[in-house]
C-alpha cells in the first residue's frame, strides 16, 4: 500500500497537531507522513511550531477572497503535495461545498464536545451553561454541515461541580490528543465502511 499523506489545516494554538506529530514521531501512525501544515494565520503557535519542528508549511490568508477562491488555493497546495488525508486541527474557518467535494469522506475535524450537542464555538462553554455532568471530543469526518460528518470516535470525561470552562477544556483536551492520533488510525487502516451516518470498523475476519 503506498504511503498516505496527511494535509493539516490549522488556526491557532496547534496543539492537536503536536499531539499528531509526536504520534508519527513515536512510530504510531505507520505508512504516512504529514506532508504539510497550512495555516489561514500568518501567527499562529501553531504554524511556528511546524515550521521550527521542520514540517513543510504554508500561510493562506483569506485577504478578502470568498470563500470558495480562498479555499480554492487550499486545495491547490494540498493537491501539490499529494495529499489524501485532511486533518483539521483547530481549523477556525468553514469549509465550501467545493473543498469538502474535492475529498470526499477524507477530511477529518476535531470538536470539544460530545457532537450532536453543542456544535460551532465555544462547545465546553455551552457544554457547562447547560448542566451537562458528562463532556467529552468527538472525531467525525466533515460534510458540508458544521460539526455534522459521521462520527469515528468520542472520548468522554466527567464534569465536576467546581468546573469552570478553563478546567473543563484542559480535561477534554487531553483527550482530544490520544482521539484524533486513534481516529487517523483507523481512517487509514482503511477497515470500516460508512452505513447512514455510522461509521463501522470493520473486524479482521470481514
Ligand atoms: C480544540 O479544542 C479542537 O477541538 C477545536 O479547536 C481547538 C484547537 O486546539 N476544534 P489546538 O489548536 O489543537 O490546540
Amino acid at each position: 500500500m503506498s504511503e498516505s499523506r496527511l494535509g493539516i489545516l490549522l488556526s491557532g494554538r496547534g496543539s492537536n497537531f503536536l499531539a499528531i506529530a509526536e504520534s508519527f514521531h513515536q512510530g504510531r501512525i505507520a505508512n504516512a507522513k504529514i506532508a504539510v501544515v497550512i495555516s489561514n494565520r500568518r501567527h499562529a503557535p501553531g504554524i511556528e511550531a511546524a515550521r521550527d519542528a521542520g514540517f513543510p508549511t504554508e500561510i493562506i490568508e483569506p485577504r478578502g477572497r470568498s470563500r470558495t477562491e480562498h479555499d480554492a488555493e487550499i486545495i491547490a497546495v494540498l493537491r501539490a503535495n499529494q495529499v489524501d488525508l485532511v486533518c483539521l486541527a483547530g481549523y477556525m474557518r468553514l469549509l465550501s461545498a467545493e473543498f469538502v467535494r474535492a475529498f470526499p469522506q477524507r477530511i477529518l475535524n476535531i470538536h470539544p464536545s460530545l457532537l450532536p450537542a453543542f456544535p460551532g464555538l465555544d462547545a465546553q462553554r455551552q457544554a457547562l451553561e447547560y448542566g451537562v455532568t458528562v463532556a467529552g471530543c468527538t472525531v467525525h469526518l466533515v460534510d458540508e454541515e458544521l460539526d455534522h460528518g459521521a462520527i469515528i470516535l468520542q472520548k468522554t470525561v466527567p464534569v465536576f461541580p467546581q468546573d469552570d470552562e478553563r478546567a473543563l477544556s484542559a480535561r477534554i483536551l487531553e483527550q482530544e490528543h490520544i482521539a484524533y492520533t486513534q481516529a487517523i488510525i483507523r481512517v487509514l487502516s482503511g477497515k470500516y465502511h460508512i452505513a447512514g451516518r455510522r461509521f463501522v470498523p470493520r473486524s479482521d475476519g470481514d
